[in-house]
């Protein structure tokens, strides 16, 4: 691969990362080790955000595969592809990070059947290689390439979870909700408003993120609240832009709107 066809995975703007821990320490030291990291938490809490923020920091390219349940490890590998020419090997997302050094995130990787996650094996273990089976090639990973999972704790069920041979081969770092100081920063930056608004906001998620298991599957993700960040900051009356950002994508029942609406109408 050239040098121009890796240009395309670098991260060329330094991405805005308000650090919450010591994940940026864990991480650099997990990736000096060339241990592959998983990172676990709830729906827009900042786990791809901190991916891109790494891969800035470290200078390597970096390759996104969203993760489902209809991948094949082909998806993730290559395949042999038909043209004019005859045949073709096309390798795949894993194949040409490992070739190229880059960081390669599999997000909602329990989105994938066990068949096609247990490609992943050679590659996290010492032998650091993965054998392209129908081309006859054993790719040697360069020394730079780095594997990082995402995985959401709470979705799946029994059936959809990631092997312990799988898990075993990670060192995970949790993921949350910041402190209410910190969302508010976020918030703010993310979302244009001032610091009293993302004030404001936060807090009407500290109060969905109660309802949590009483009525609401999952609270408001800080993604959510830039959201409504944004509308306020293009000039839309915050309670309109609250519904429209926190309240209706979150639930459809109606006495949980109502309730979500009340909390909205106590800041706003
Ligand atoms: N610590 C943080 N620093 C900067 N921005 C953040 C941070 N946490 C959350 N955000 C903001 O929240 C948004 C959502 O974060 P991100 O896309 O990284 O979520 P995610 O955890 O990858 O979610 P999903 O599991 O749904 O993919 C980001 O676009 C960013 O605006
Ligand atoms: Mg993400």
């Amino acid at each position: 691969m050239s040098e121009q066809d890796i240009e395309q995975y670098r991260v060329h703007e330094a991405p805005y990362y308000r650090p919450v821990g010591d994940e940026l320490e864990l991480y650099r030291a997990a990736y000096d080790a060339r241990m592959p990291v998983m990172l676990k938490g709830p729906t827009g809490c900042g786990k791809s955000r901190f991916v891109e923020y790494m891969a800035y920091e470290l200078g390597r390219p970096l390759i996104t595969v969203a993760c489902n349940e209809d991948m094949t490890a082909a998806d993730l590998i290559g395949r042999y592809l038909l043209d004019a020419d005859g045949t073709r090997w096309q390798d795949g997302p894993l194949t040409t990070a490992a070739r190229i050094g880059a960081i390669c995130y599999l997000d909602e990787v329990v989105e994938a059947r066990q068949d096609t996650t247990v490609v992943i094996h050679p590659l996290t273990d010492h032998r650091r290689t993965l054998p392209l089976e129908k081309k006859g090639e054993l790719v040697h990973a360069h020394q730079d390439f780095h594997l990082v999972i995402s995985y959401n704790p709470g979705y799946q069920s029994l059936l959809k979870d990631l092997k312990q041979s799988t898990k075993q081969r990670f060192g995970a770092l949790d993921f949350s909700y910041p402190e209410a100081a910190v969302e508010a920063e976020v918030v703010a930056h993310e979302g244009g408003v001032d610091a009293q608004t993302a004030d404001k906001l936060v807090q009407i998620a500290h109060r969905a993120r109660n309802l949590k298991g009483h009525g609401l599957d999952e609270g408001i993700s800080t993604r959510l609240l830039v959201y409504a960040a944004s509308l306020i900051a293009k000039g839309i009356a915050p309670a309109a832009a609250c519904t429209m950002t926190l309240v209706r994508p979150l639930t459809d029942d109606p006495d949980m709107r109502e309730t979500l609406d009340q909390a909205v109408a106590t800041y706003f």
